[in-house]
């Protein structure tokens, strides 16, 4: 028997139709609409597509802002100055710096110049050492990383709200998805294992999982026989293949050989149309938690 497809476009659909409304309420309650600015350094074409979403789906629920650009050759002394004014600007409730960064910009000195309560990645030191502490349960007010958030709010369309005892392996240990998923899932009470690219026999260790969250950006690495009949299959990956689909631009596969893998798991992903689309829903709720903070 064929698992079920998790439909991520339909869970942002309804995420984003709930937040509408709470923005709406914000937005008269302050007399301000939560603003959410993107910084974008250089031409990457993918940061580029991503960017363009989350403005438009930002301005369809009712979130001021937009993306400011920057060339290439941006120095990182330039690029610490526009967060230090984003900082300061009360109309901004969140700032988001598109990664990556070009190579002569310092990542960390970035992220670590944003201020935390404005950090809609959940990417400052601040933030990410508040998630690794939390016990059981997340404080609602928290920033958390949106591809982790998103990643467990698709599995618990499935599993309900109680991950309680579940052995989550997490593949990839990259601090945007991998680390903070892991940790999201540790305050989930799931047994969490995190995998990577030095792991030993990896195929067993996945057999074993069952929520199998794959986050590696390696075009359809895990195969169905990876898989335990019934578990979740959580695909983070999206990687593309050349080729003449889509006008030339090829067709996008995730880090889970989807067809075999959907007649053995009990629930998994599509990519696109998974994790993806949460991604975007989840900056926009956090943009909103950020507004919602600076109230308190
Ligand atoms: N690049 C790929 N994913 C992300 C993300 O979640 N946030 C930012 N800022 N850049 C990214």
């Amino acid at each position: 028997m064929s698992g079920t497809t998790i439909d991520g476009k339909a869970a942002a659909a309804e995420l984003r139709d709930r937040l509408k409304a709470e923005i709406a309420t914000f937005t008269a309650k302050a007399g301000l609409p939560p603003g959410l600015r993107v910084i974008l350094v250089g031409d990457n074409p993918a940061s580029q597509a991503y960017v363009r979403t989350k403005e438009r789906t930002a301005q369809e629920v009712g979130i001021a802002g937009g993306v400011d650009r920057m060339p290439a050759e941006t120095s990182q002394d330039e690029l610490l100055k526009a967060i230090a004014s984003l900082n300061a600007d009360p109309a901004t409730h969140g700032i988001l710096v598109q990664l990556p960064l070009p190579d002569h910009i310092d990542e960390a000195a970035v992220l670590d110049a944003i201020d935390p309560a404005k950090d809609v990645d959940g990417f400052h030191p601040m933030n990410v050492g508040r998630l690794f502490s939390a016990k059981s349960g997340i404080d609602p007010t928290l920033l958390v990383p949106c591809t982790p958030m998103g990643s467990v709010m698709l599995a618990k369309r499935v599993l309900g709200n109680d991950l309680s005892g579940l052995h989550a392996v997490v593949l990839g240990r990259s601090n945007i998805v991998g680390k903070p998923l892991g940790a999201l899932l540790l305050a989930e009470n799931c047994t969490v294992t995190t995998a990577h690219s030095r792991t030993v026999d990896l195929p067993s260790l996945c057999r074993e999982a069952d929520i199998l969250a794959a986050a590696v950006g390696r075009a359809e690495m895990v195969k169905g026989s990876w898989i335990k009949p019934g578990a979740t299959v959580i695909d983070v990956g999206i990687n593309r293949i050349e080729g003449p689909e889509n006008n030339g631009r090829g067709r996008l596969v995730g880090d889970v050989a989807y067809d075999e893998a959907k007649e053995v798991a009990g629930a998994i992903t599509p990519v696109p149309g998974g994790v993806g689309q949460m991604t975007v829903a989840c900056l926009l709720k956090n943009t909103l938690v950020a507004a919602q903070n600076s109230l308190r």
